[in-house]
C-alpha cells in the first residue's frame, strides 16, 4: 500500500481538495504508474459539478503520462520503467462490440479492480477508471499505453483524453478525409484538437467557431482556415457563405450544447456528417424537424474517445508530434502544481486556456 496526495471531488459543486490517497500494489492484471503530468479536462469538472454522476468522492484526473512503477501477476504489456499514456478504454475482447471486432467501442472496458480509497478507507471513484491527480495510480495493465519515451510527459498526457477525443472526432468518426470541408464548433483543447486532426487528414476548409476570440486565435494556428465568433451573427448562414452556399461535408460539435448540436446540424452540406463529442447534461434535450433529418440524408453520429483504440492510435500520434507533424505542445497553456486544479477549473470556465497540466 501506498500513500500518495491526490485530488479529491467530495460532493457536489463544492471546490475540491487535496486528501491523503491510498493506493494498493497492483493485483493480477493490474499497473501502478508514477503519475509525471495529467492534464485538467472539461470531464474532470463535470463530475464535480454532480452532472456524470453521484458517485462521490471521486478521485480527479483522467489526462496522464507516467512511467511503470510495478506491475501485477500476469501483465506483460509493460514493464517497470516503461513509459506510458493512460487510456480510459481497454478493450476486454469478449463483449458484444470487441467479439464483433469492433474494440474502438468495447462495451466492457476494463479498470484496475482493487479500489484506491482516502485515508478512512472510504473507496474512491477514480474519474474514468483512473484517477490521475497523484503521484502513484493504480491502473488495469490494458490502460498502460506504452509510447516513445522522448515525449514531454505535459505533452503526451492530453493523448489520453481531450486531444484524442477531437482528432479521433474528426479522423476516426468524421471520417475527414483529403478535399473535405469541415466545421469545428467550439474551439476548447477538444475542438482544437479536432481542427489538428481535420488538418492532418487533408481537408482544404477547416472553420473555427466560438464565442471567444482567444479560443479562435489559437484555432488558426492549428489549422483553422476561417473563423467565425458566433456572438452577433449566426454561425450557419458565415459557414454556408464560406462553401459556396452548400455548407460542410463534417460538422464536429465539441461544446455539448443543444444550440451548437442544431447548429451542426444545419451547417453541414447534403448527406453530411454531424460529430457530437461534447459531453451535454442530463436536463438537455434537442427538438428537430423530423423532415429535415431525413431530408438532409448524412448521419448523426457520437464520439466516444474519438472511437479510439489506444494501442493503435497513441503510439502513432505521439510520433507524428515528435516528428513534428502535430503539435501537442501548443495545447500546454500552463503547468501547474496539483494544488492549482480548483483555480485551474475557473481558468477553464473563463476561457483562458486550452489546458492547464499539473506537472508532478
Ligand atoms: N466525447 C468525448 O469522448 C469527450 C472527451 C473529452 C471531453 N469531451 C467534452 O468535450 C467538450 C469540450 O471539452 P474542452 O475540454 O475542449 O472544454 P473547453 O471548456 O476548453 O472548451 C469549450 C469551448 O466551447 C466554447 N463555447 C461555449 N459555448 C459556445 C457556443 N455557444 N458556441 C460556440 N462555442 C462555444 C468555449 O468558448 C470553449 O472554447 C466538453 O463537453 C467535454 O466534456 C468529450
Ligand atoms: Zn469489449
Ligand atoms: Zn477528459
Amino acid at each position: 500500500m501506498h500513500e500518495v496526495k491526490g485530488i479529491i471531488s467530495k460532493s457536489k459543486k463544492e471546490p475540491v481538495t487535496l486528501e491523503k490517497v491510498l493506493v494498493p500494489d497492483p493485483g493480477p492484471g493490474e499497473v501502478l504508474v508514477e503519475v509525471k503530468a495529467c492534464g485538467v479536462c472539461h470531464t474532470d469538472l463535470h463530475y464535480r459539478e454532480g452532472s456524470i454522476s453521484n458517485d462521490f468522492p471521486f478521485f480527479l484526473g483522467h489526462e496522464a503520462a507516467g512511467v511503470v512503477f510495478s506491475t501485477g501477476p500476469g501483465v506483460e504489456n509493460v514493464a517497470p520503467g516503461d513509459f506510458v499514456i493512460l487510456a480510459w478504454r481497454s478493450p476486454c475482447g469478449t463483449c458484444r462490440s470487441c467479439s464483433r471486432g469492433r474494440p474502438w467501442y468495447c462495451f466492457e472496458s476494463r479498470n484496475a479492480t482493487q479500489k484506491m480509497t482516502l485515508a478512512d478507507g472510504t473507496p474512491l471513484s477514480p474519474a474514468l477508471g483512473i484517477g490521475a491527480f497523484a503521484e502513484l495510480t493504480l491502473v488495469g495493465a490494458g490502460q498502460a499505453i506504452k509510447v516513445n519515451s522522448d515525449a514531454d510527459p505535459a505533452a503526451a498526457g492530453l493523448i489520453g483524453c481531450g486531444i484524442m477525443a477531437g482528432l479521433g472526432a474528426a479522423i476516426n468518426t468524421g471520417n475527414v478525409s483529403r478535399g473535405d470541408s469541415v466545421a469545428v464548433i467550439g474551439c476548447g483543447g477538444v475542438g482544437n484538437a479536432a481542427i489538428a486532426g481535420a488538418k492532418l487528414a487533408g481537408a482544404h476548409t477547416i472553420i473555427a467557431v466560438d464565442i471567444d476570440d482567444r479560443k479562435l486565435k489559437w484555432a488558426k494556428e492549428f489549422g483553422a482556415t476561417h473563423t467565425v465568433n458566433s456572438i452577433g451573427q449566426d454561425p450557419v448562414d458565415e459557414i454556408r457563405k464560406l462553401t459556396n452556399g452548400n455548407g460542410v461535408d463534417v460538422a464536429i460539435e465539441a461544446v455539448g450544447n443543444p444550440l451548437t448540436y442544431e447548429q451542426a446540424f444545419y451547417c453541414r452540406d447534403l448527406a453530411g456528417i454531424v460529430v457530437l463529442v461534447g459531453v451535454p447534461t442530463p436536463d438537455m434535450k434537442i427538438e428537430l424537424p423530423l423532415l429535415d433529418v431525413f431530408g438532409r440524408g448524412g448521419s448523426l453520429k457520437s464520439s466516444w474517445y474519438g472511437d479510439c483504440l489506444p494501442t493503435r492510435d497513441f503510439p502513432v500520434y505521439i510520433d507524428l508530434y515528435l516528428q513534428g507533424k502535430l503539435p501537442l505542445e501548443k495545447f500546454v497553456s500552463e503547468r501547474i502544481s496539483l494544488n492549482e486544479v480548483e483555480q485551474s477549473f475557473q481558468k477553464m470556465q473563463r476561457g483562458e486556456v486550452l489546458r492547464s497540466v499539473v506537472v508532478l
